[in-house]
C-alpha cells in the first residue's frame, strides 16, 4: 500500500496527543538527525510519561523510525509527514477523501480526491530523496546524519515552488491545473480529465496543437516565468483538446542565470517531439523569440 493511501486510512485512529507528538518531532528535525526524547517532551508540552507511551503507539502504528544509539532519538517516515499535511488539509475543510492514485513519478504521487464542496481535485505529494533515503537506511541500517533533513525539507521546498511558479503561471493565463492549496510537501490542484501528449498515438491537427503550447510558453515567459521541465510528459490533453502544462516544481524565474539554456532546453524538447512524432518543423530561433515576445 502506498504511503498516502496508509496516511489517509490512519488518519482518524491518529488521537490529537499523537498528532502533537508527530509535531513535535516535525519540529525538532530541523535542528536534530534524530529528535531526542528530551526535546519531544519539550515542543509537545506533554509530560514524559505521556510521550513515551504515545511514542509507542506511533511507532506500532509505524510512523516513526527510532535510533537507539547512542541517544534515543526519533524521526518520522513519509506516512508520518503524509498524515500531518493530509490532517491539516482536513482541517481546513478543504479534502475530504482521498481517491486513486493518478500517477506514481520518480519524485511524487499523486492522487484524485475529494473536497468537501464535492469537487475533484488532484493530490500531489512531493517526494524528494525517497531512493536514496531507502538505499542510505539499507546501507546502514539508519538514517545518515542530514539525510533525512534532505528528503523532508526538500520535498516541502519542492512543494511550494510548484504551487507558487503554478499560482503566477495560472494568473498570467497559462494553462495549468488550478493551484487550490499547498501544505507541507503536498500540493492540491484542479483535477484534470485528460492524457499526457506522449501516451497520445495521433493527434488530429498536430501543428495547431503545437501552437497552442507555444502560446502557453509564451504567457509563461510573459508571466516572469520558465517551466524548466517541458516535454510530452509534462503536457496534458484533455478530452476536448484543450492543452495543459504540469509539473512545476524545477520552474524558475526569468532572470535566473540558466533562464536561457532552460528556455531553450523546454522549446527544443518540444519542437523536437512534434519533428520525431508527426513530421512538424519550427525553426527553433524563430519560436524563441515568438515566446520572449520580441
Ligand atoms: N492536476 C492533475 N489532474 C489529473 N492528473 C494529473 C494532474 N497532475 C498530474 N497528473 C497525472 O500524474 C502524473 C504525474 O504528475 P507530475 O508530472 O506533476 O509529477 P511527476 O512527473 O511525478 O513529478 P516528477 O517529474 O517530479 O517525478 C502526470 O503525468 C499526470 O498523468
Ligand atoms: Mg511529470
Amino acid at each position: 500500500m502506498s504511503s498516502a493511501v496508509r496516511a489517509a486510512r490512519l488518519l482518524m485512529e491518529i488521537e490529537p496527543g499523537e498528532f502533537r507528538i508527530l509535531q513535535a518531532i516535525e519540529l525538532g528535525m530541523s535542528g536534530y538527525s534524530f529528535v531526542p526524547l528530551e526535546e519531544v517532551v519539550k515542543y509537545s508540552g506533554l509530560k514524559q510519561g505521556e510521550v513515551v507511551f504515545r511514542l509507542r503507539e506511533l511507532d506500532r502504528k509505524e510512523l516513526l523510525y527510532r535510533q537507539p544509539e547512542p541517544y534515543p532519538g526519533y524521526i518520522l517516515n513519509y506516512t508520518a509527514y503524509d498524515c500531518l499535511a493530509l490532517n491539516a488539509l482536513a482541517k481546513s475543510d478543504l479534502l475530504s477523501s482521498l481517491g486513486r492514485s493518478l500517477g506514481v513519478g520518480k519524485e511524487a504521487d499523486i492522487f484524485d480526491a475529494i473536497t468537501d464542496d464535492g469537487l475533484q481535485v488532484a493530490v500531489k505529494f512531493h517526494r524528494l530523496g525517497r531512493t536514496s533515503f531507502r538505499e542510505t537506511r539499507r546501507k546502514r541500517g539508519y538514517v545518515a546524519k542530514r539525510g533525512h533533513i534532505t528528503w523532508h525539507h526538500q520535498s516541502r521546498l519542492a512543494a511550494e515552488r510548484e504551487f507558487s511558479f503554478m499560482s503566477i503561471a495560472h494568473a498570467a493565463g497559462v494553462a495549468v491545473p488550478e493551484p487550490i492549496k499547498q501544505n507541507r510537501h503536498v500540493v492540491v490542484m484542479g483535477f484534470i480529465d485528460g492524457f499526457n501528449l506522449v501516451d497520445i498515438i495521433e493527434l488530429d491537427d498536430p501543428a495547431g496543437f503545437l501552437d497552442d503550447i507555444l502560446v502557453n510558453v509564451r504567457l509563461t515567459y510573459a508571466g516572469g516565468v520558465i517551466h524548466g521541465d517541458l516535454s510530452g510528459f509534462n503536457i496534458v490533453v484533455t478530452k476536448d483538446g484543450k492543452v495543459l502544462l504540469i509539473d512545476w516544481p524545477q520552474a524558475v524565474s526569468v532572470d535566473h542565470q540558466n533562464a536561457e539554456e532552460l528556455l531553450k532546453r523546454d522549446v527544443e524538447n518540444v519542437l523536437n517531439y512534434f519533428k520525431r512524432k508527426y513530421g512538424v518543423e519550427r525553426d527553433i530561433a524563430e519560436v524563441i523569440e515568438y515566446v520572449k515576445g520580441d
